[in-house]
């Protein structure tokens, strides 16, 4: 999804903290990127295709400035070409606008200011912000008068930043679209943050600014800001609003490859450090207790997890671990929510989202309130809109992910929902199951990763026709996710089945072209049926590959095998689900795709 950064009180090195913002802004996904810069002078420079190309752009222009914008751009409104490329000016060229979100009214706008004489050279819903700036500034309006008023005429989300020729200041604004500020630290270099003069930046997402502050303070809907010499920033009846500085927690160095070709091989490797951290504190293995912040209180009678993609694969395995417990649960797919039946009783309803800013969930979420629920969300971004909106909130301590495939963040997903179930529902015998195999979870996933041959079964398959991926209970959400990260990485068809579901319709597609992931763990009832279908494939031809504890007999029918430890079966699919990143990565490298930032797809899904 699009990217905003800006910053203020950068001096000589305005152009270079914009671009270096951007380039972290890379892993949301997007197909074009420009900057504008102002204060001495004022100029734009943007381009379609990737961030090298803006460079090679701005190497032929001269640019500079002591406060600038800049933006990743990800289509809605019109195909990724220069001229729909961010920032988008106005007629007289002294306005510079970057924006996130969708305008809904923009069309309207879009026809009163062409009658009045404004000419458009976008197809972007954005262009008719500078414009509206451009009459208010031409009805005689002080630059943040004009931006303020021209904003309060968007109806849709909007994380907005804008410049005007002559003004040293940059004014941002937002609504339903994620705007953090960086407060900068003092010019001495003291260590101290500096509130009174900067340097201050504005992203959508933190990691644009990281390398040069932890201090951020978290713009919500309705809220305008000035950034300048100073900051200051006020409400919707312009009002001054105090805002409390927060400290982000995570290294910048936490955001680097460390020696990995991909953010997706590396944040497949941090698994047993993010389980780790998930895990710490919370989890008392000589009382056998569980207590987790927040949500040590509830006590549902009812859940219903909303969430998209991934998180909606945790989600199932979610509502799985609260049915086993007795307590009555169904995943929705939040883009569906609004159609499910409402919350019965004192129902929760659980959002999963690791950004905190997935528009879909979010919308859920909201409507979850509005028909009187009260609100959970497990999620990895302290601060964000998710954590803002809902009552509770329940961290699952990833550290940050960049890769667009998201890895670490589904394990830690499915860590804090056994913490969530461990804490709230189950009882003394569930917990002295449970949490040994919660502690040696992350040394059972270093077992993995180390001993994996992942890398031969891809390198064998990479070229088939089709993937399949089956499994039962809770190893039927892993199966689905197996399948979405084969195919959102690799680009390769790839489907998820229960098991028994195979032989009602998909054995069609079965063929010698086809290898099917089995995943089967134990050698109960539930495994016994999986090799059961197992067999059924192999009988039409299909390559297995069988990724197994080794306790049923599963491996006898595969041709291949990737192994696991015996644990317990909730831990197993944190498990098996390891192994299916690590094809799916290197089904992907061998293909030469470029894993990271998948054609199409973006790390925050900010729209509907
Ligand atoms: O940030 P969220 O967890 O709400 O994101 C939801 C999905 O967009 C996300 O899980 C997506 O499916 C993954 N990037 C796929 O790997």
């Amino acid at each position: 999804m699009c990217g905003i950064i800006g910053c203020v009180g950068r001096g000589d090195e305005t152009l270079e903290t914009l671009v270096h913002g951007l380039e972290s802004l890379e892993y949301r996904g997007y197909d074009s990127a420009g900057v504008a810069l102002g204060g001495d002078s004022f100029g734009v420079c943007k381009t379609s295709g990737e961030i090298e190309q803006l460079r090679a752009a701005l190497a032929e222009q001269s640019l500079s400035g002591s406060v600038g914008i800049g933006h990743t751009r990800w289509s809605t409104h019109g195909p990724p070409t220069d001229e729909n490329a961010h920032p988008h000016q106005d007629c007289t060229g002294e306005v510079a606008v970057v924006h996130n979100g969708i305008i809904e009214n923009y069309q309207e706008l879009r026809d009163d200011l062409t009658a009045a004489g404004h000419t458009f050279k976008s197809e972007t819903d954005t262009e008719v912000v500078p414009h509206l700036i451009e009459d208010e500034l031409a009805s005689g309006a002080a630059p943040e008068a004009a931006v303020r008023t021209a904003v309060s005429q968007l109806e849709g989300s909007y994380a907005i930043a804008a410049i005007v020729d002559g003004t040293d200041a940059l004014f941002a604004a937002r609504n339903d679209s994620p705007l953090v500020i960086g407060v900068g630290l003092d010019a001495e270099g003291t260590g101290s943050t500096n509130l009174a003069n900067g340097p201050y930046f504005i992203a959508s997402d933190v990691p644009a600014f990281r390398k040069y502050t932890a201090q951020v303070i978290y713009l919500e809907d309705g809220e305008f800001a000035r950034l300048d010499g100073s900051l200051t920033v006020t409400g919707a009846d312009g009002q001054p609003v105090e805002k409390a500085v927060e400290t982000i927690e995570w290294d910048p160095e936490e955001t680097g490859k460390s020696g990995y070709d991909h953010y997706m091989l590396k944040e497949i490797n941090e698994q047993p450090r993010a389980l780790r951290q998930c895990l710490r504190g919370r989890v008392d293995e000589l009382a056998s207790t569980v207590d987790v912040e927040s949500i040590g209180d509830l006590d549902p009678s009812g859940i219903q997890f909303v969430a998209c993609g991934t998180s909606y694969h945790a989600a199932l395995y979610g509502s799985q671990l609260f049915e086993q417990a007795g307590v009555p649960s169904q995943a929705y797919l939040a883009s569906e929510y609004a159609s499910s039946p409402p919350p019965i009783g004192d129902d929760l309803v659980v959002g999963i989202t690791q950004s905190g800013e997935t528009a879909d969930t979010l919308s859920a979420l909201r409507e979850a309130k509005q028909r009187g629920a009260e609100t959970l969300t497990v999620t990895n971004t302290v601060g964000s809109t998710a954590t803002r909106e809902c009552d509770h909130a329940l961290y699952i301590r990833s550290g940050p992910e960049i890769g667009v495939a998201a890895t670490k963040t589904f394990a830690g997903q499915l860590a804090a929902l056994n913490l969530f179930t461990l804490a709230t529902v189950e009882d003394s015998q569930r917990r002295s199951s449970v949490i040994p195999a919660l502690r040696d979870l992350p040394g059972d996933m270093q077992s993995v990763l180390d001993n994996s041959t992942a890398a031969e079964v891809a390198e064998e398959y990479a070229t088939a026709e089709s993937f399949f991926f089956i499994g039962r209970r809770y190893q039927y959400p892993v199966a689905l996710e197996g399948a979405l990260k084969l195919k959102e990485i690799s680009y390769e068809h790839a489907e998820g089945f229960a098991a028994g579901e195979l032989k009602h319709g998909p054995l069609a597609l079965v063929t010698d072209q086809t290898p099917v992931f089995a995943l089967v763990v134990g050698d109960g009832p539930i495994a016994r049926k999986t090799v059961g279908n197992i067999k059924e494939v192999q009988a039409r031809d299909a390559p297995v590959v069988a990724v197994t504890d080794g306790q049923s007999n599963a491996a006898t029918y595969a041709d291949h095998v990737l192994e696991i430890p015996e644990t317990n079966p909730r831990a197993a699919a944190l498990l098996t689900n390891v192994q299916l990143q690590l094809v799916a990565y290197h089904v992907a490298d061998n293909l030469g795709r470029p894993i990271d930032k998948p054609r199409n797809l973006a790390k925050s899904v900010t729209v509907e």
